[in-house]
């Protein structure tokens, strides 16, 4: 019988295969069949730790490559999940598109706008797609949100606010182990998420931001908060949105969007564990409501909708050109903090 499943190598054995292997492994239009790892027997062991469970009599099926160039030159990968650090996305995607592979790029996609346009021109050149990981856009609660913003119930869009923070364990302080600019700090891990969100709830694109940053010995920032100005509405009412990431504080994953009647909140935006995804809103009228969703593996939807966009040739959820404005808003934020002063984005 022809297997129709779009055919994935892991690029790395990072700490986010955790979600993302067993994701690749069981949706129902994909098939894992390689991992490679820099680190000799490191493939193997990530796939052993993070392969579900049961899966254990599949393991000769799947490729382990001790070098990055093995998976990338093998001719059955179809496509390419990158899960590499920050700084290292740029290089590896250009590689993988290079050699005709479509490529699922974790978030960000890169740390520089024009490493993006690089990408942008490389997919063209290979006829291959190309999507930045944003897995939460995925679950359904946020097309709901929109849904409520869309009929008029929180009234016009003015401030949007999003928070996300956790304590980072010692053990994984080897990410904040370089500067911003190299990639580093709570900017790239988790700010992409939090500035992706605002950019989101208002539909368009901040022109400046003002951010106060901690940084550690190394230059990478540990906290930031910041405002970013989308500008005055047609009736001259501002419109900011304000970012709270953290590396230092206890779990928080969260926006909410106030309009002129009322707001709208998400209360487990990107992480969930053992948090029920709800959203809740109220209205300057009184109204107040709890809607609670049935639960919903949003890596899995990603790599369902990365693999069926291949596989039927359809167009992706997230752009080039969302990957691009994320980018420069994150780098924006980058040096407004660094250098203390509202920069143009
Ligand atoms: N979508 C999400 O929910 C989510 C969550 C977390 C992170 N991310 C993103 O995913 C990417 C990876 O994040 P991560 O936290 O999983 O990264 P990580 O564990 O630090 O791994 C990143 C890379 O570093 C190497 N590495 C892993 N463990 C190592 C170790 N102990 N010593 C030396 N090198 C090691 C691996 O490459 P080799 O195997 O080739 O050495 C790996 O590809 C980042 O871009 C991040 O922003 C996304």
């Amino acid at each position: 019988m022809l297997d129709n499943r779009l055919k994935w190598g892991i690029l790395g054995a990072a700490r986010v295969n955790e979600r993302l292997m067993p994701a690749i492994i069981e949706a129902p239009n994909s098939q894992l069949i390689a991992i490679a790892s820099r680190r000799a027997g490191a493939a193997s062991e990530t796939l052993k730790k993070y392969a579900p469970q049961g899966f254990n009599d599949k393991f000769s099926d799947i490729k382990c490559y001790d070098d990055l160039e093995s998976l990338i030159a093998d001719k059955n990968v179809e496509a390419v999940y990158c899960p590499m650090a920050n700084e290292e996305h740029a290089e590896w995607a250009l590689k993988a598109i290079n050699a005709g592979k479509h490529i699922l790029i974790e978030k960000p996609m890169a740390i520089a706008v024009k490493d993006i346009d690089a990408i942008e021109a490389a997919a063209k050149a290979n006829g291959v797609k190309v999507m930045e990981g944003f897995m939460y856009r995925f679950h359904p609660q946020h097309a709901r949100l929109k849904e409520i913003v869309d009929s008029g119930l929180i009234g016009d869009v003015l401030s949007a606010r999003a928070s996300y923070s956790f304590l980072m364990k010692p053990a994984r302080m080897y990410r904040i182990n370089r500067s911003m600019a190299d990639g580093g700090g709570a900017l790239w891990d988790i700010g992409p998420y939090a500035i992706h969100s605002l950019r989101w709830c208002f539909g368009l694109e901040p022109k400046s931001v003002i951010a106060h940053a901690k940084l550690n010995e190394h230059g990478a920032d540990t906290v930031m908060s910041g405002v970013l100005d989308f500008g005055l509405d047609k009736e001259g009412r501002a419109r900011f949105g304000h970012f709270d990431i953290s590396f230092e504080r206890s779990r928080k994953s969260e926006y909410e969007i106030i309009g002129t009647k009322g707001w709208v909140k998400c209360h487990a935006a990107w992480v969930f564990q053992n948090d029920v995804p709800v959203i809740s809103w109220a209205t300057e009228d009184g109204k107040y409501a709890e809607e609670r969703f049935a639960p919903s593996n949003h890596f899995n939807l990603e790599i369902e909708h990365f693999s069926d966009c291949i596989l039927n040739n359809l167009a992706l959820h997230l752009s080039f050109v969302d990957a691009r404005a994320n980018c420069a808003a994150l780098r924006a934020s980058m040096d407004a903090a660094s250098r203390g002063i509202e920069i143009d984005i």
